[in-house]
């Protein structure tokens, strides 16, 4: 038995951390906060522990906790007041998000994300302007889906909006073709040329999205997101679909969920330059929580780990609702 090599050797107490490959930092992490127009006290989400809506009022006070902990981003999703076909409140001047980046903008020092998407804007909960023309369901197998060129149309006003009330950076999430390059040419229009956009590049249309839904209100009343998100079944769709993000000049390029799509966050890495981002979604984080409330799980450690094996995959940066949790544990 030839035992000149004992990887063992490196795996003793004092030498692990000197070849540890991998290490996390708070300024890894974006974390999410949802602001709800429509109430004036803290609302927990019941399916995300330890999370919260949180009236405008509170905005200020949600980010500066965010920011004791280390973390320096947060992504801002927004509950509006009313919702229509179109979702135009996604893109008023005092809509719920524009008031909310005004607000925290000019009072902390926190990094602001917005999500430039329709879904918790529109009654009907897609993430865009409806085709018109035939119903869900009429002849079996045909079904109504977002038209994607009217939508681009929107989401080009919404990045503008948050660009205007001082979004750092605008994140388009709604996988409408072309989202990128609309973006990208309305913000310089408009003067935003610093302004980067995050695409939500290789978006799934995954399950572990539940709770995300309950959290924003953003459930499709009818049908499902397979129209316009990415078939879970295909990795080499995701090169070519963030490939043509990359042209339209995106700046930094998100896989989302994360650990179920860790092939897509390393196989993003080789191929591309760009800052990867990998979203640690809802279901990813309320899965833990219900497991370890079971006594199943470590969440702490399960918490560590999970956002390890992100950052080992290759993710530069990570949305994540641990964000807070962890950054506190480093
Ligand atoms: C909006 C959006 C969603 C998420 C982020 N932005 C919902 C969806 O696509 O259904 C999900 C985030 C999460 O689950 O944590 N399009």
């Amino acid at each position: 038995m030839d035992l000149t090599h004992r990887p063992r050797r490196l795996r003793q107490d004092r030498i692990r951390e000197l070849v540890s490959e991998t290490s996390l930092e708070p300024t890894d992490f974006i974390a999410p906060v949802f602001v709800d127009a429509t109430t004036d006290s803290r609302i927990p989400i019941e399916s995300m522990p330890g999370h919260e809506r949180v009236p405008l009022e509170e905005s200020v006070a949600r980010v500066e906790e965010v920011l004791e902990t280390g973390v320096e981003a947060v992504m801002l999703f927004g509950i509006p007041t009313e919702k229509d076909a179109e979702g135009t409140r996604a893109w008023a001047d005092d809509g719920v998000i524009q008031e909310a980046t005004r607000r925290i903008t000019t009072e902390t020092d926190a990094y602001v994300l917005t999500d430039v998407c329709l879904c918790e804007y529109t009654d009907h909960g897609h993430c865009g302007t409806l085709e018109t023309g035939i119903r869900e369901g009429d002849c079996g197998h045909a079904s109504l889906t977002v038209d994607n060129d009217a939508t681009l149309e929107s989401l080009e006003r919404i990045a503008v909006s948050h660009a205007e009330a001082g979004a750092d950076m605008v994140a388009p999430s709604g996988m409408m073709d072309g989202m990128v390059a609309a973006l990208r040419g309305a913000l310089d229009r408009e003067g935003f040329t610093e302004i980067p956009v995050m695409s939500y590049a290789a978006k799934y249309e995954s399950a572990f999205y539940g709770p995300f839904r309950d959290a924003a209100d953003g459930a499709p009343a009818f049908g499902n997101r397979r129209h316009y998100q990415m078939d879970p079944a295909n990795a080499r769709e995701a090169l070519r679909e963030v490939r043509l993000d990359v042209e339209q000049g995106a700046d930094v390029l998100m896989v989302k969920p994360a650990l179920p799509y860790l092939d897509i966050v390393s196989a993003l890495r080789r191929e591309f330059d760009h800052p990867i981002a990998a979203y640690n979604v809802s279901g990813e984080y309320a899965m833990l929580h219900a497991a370890a409330e079971k006594g199943w799980l470590d969440l702490e450690e399960t918490a560590l780990e999970s956002l390890l094996s992100i950052k080992r995959a290759g993710a530069d940066l990570i949305l994540t609702y641990f964000a807070e949790d962890v950054a506190t544990q480093l």
